[in-house]
């Protein structure tokens, strides 16, 4: 028997639960007409224009528990389409501080306007538990993460074309704390495309310790440990 959903347990307002299995679903709807050729190659930006490829349900609630677990007060999420990981982040980090005080911001990034406007209508949707939580950056992230950041991040989710994870990576670590943690996608199915991140964050003296936990695909969890 699988447990309950973490966001029913604590209490996640309904509206919310009930607008993300509707996410959920329309994404992997689209999903099934996709072809691995679809995402390959310089096509994948025209292709993905108007397609969630939204971080599987499971996948969403372990990265909502885990920033929930750590504390996490600042993240920054790499690839925010129509912006459905982007809730569970706010909704961890809004019940950070609600425990612990203080404040806290999802920096979510997405380079499509088109996308980035119908995020933002999602969050609405949510309300301000989520909506007033987000700070999203539209643009290449390669830019608009040169702009200020917070002091320090706790949580780095790489759910972006591969080629842009070890760019986006460099960016962010100045900001990270011992114990901050990143998450990557897929990182079994695009084991290949992934070389120059595992070389990065693998390497003996990165500062990072990395296991890649069982998900479809595989899901990377790196912890910030420097020495
Ligand atoms: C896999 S989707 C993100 C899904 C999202 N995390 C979710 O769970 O709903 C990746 C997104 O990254 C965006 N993206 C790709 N390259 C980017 C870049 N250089 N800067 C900002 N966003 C980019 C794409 O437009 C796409 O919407």
């Amino acid at each position: 028997m699988s447990p309950p959903n973490p966001l029913v347990s604590d209490n996640v307002a309904s509206h919310i639960v009930s607008l993300l299995d509707r996410l959920h679903e329309a994404s992997l709807n689209q999903e099934s007409g996709l072809t691995k050729a679809d995402y390959e190659g310089s096509v994948i930006h025209s292709n993905m224009k108007d397609k969630f490829i939204a971080l599987e349900q499971d996948k969403c609630h372990f990265v909502y528990q885990l920033a929930k677990a750590i504390g996490a007060k600042n993240i920054v999420e790499a690839g925010t389409s129509y912006g459905v990981s982007t809730i569970y982040l706010a909704l961890a980090v809004a019940a950070n501080i609600k425990a612990t005080g203080g404040t806290g911001t999802v920096i979510g990034t997405e380079h499509e306007a088109e996308k980035a406007a119908k995020a933002r209508e999602h969050w609405d949707e949510c309300g301000d538990v989520v909506s007033k939580v987000v700070d999203l950056r539209v643009g290449d992230l390669r830019e608009t993460l040169k702009e200020a950041l917070p002091d320090t991040i706790d949580f780095l989710l790489l759910d972006i074309w591969t080629p842009m994870a070890l760019p986006t990576l460099k960016l962010v670590q100045p900001k990270f704390r011992p114990g901050s943690v990143v998450i990557a996608d897929n990182t079994i199915g695009s084991a290949a495309e992934y070389k120059e991140l595992f070389d990065y964050i693998r390497a003996p003296d990165s500062g990072f310790t990395n296991i890649t936990l069982p998900y479809h695909k595989g899901l990377e969890m790196s912890v910030y440990s420097p020495k």
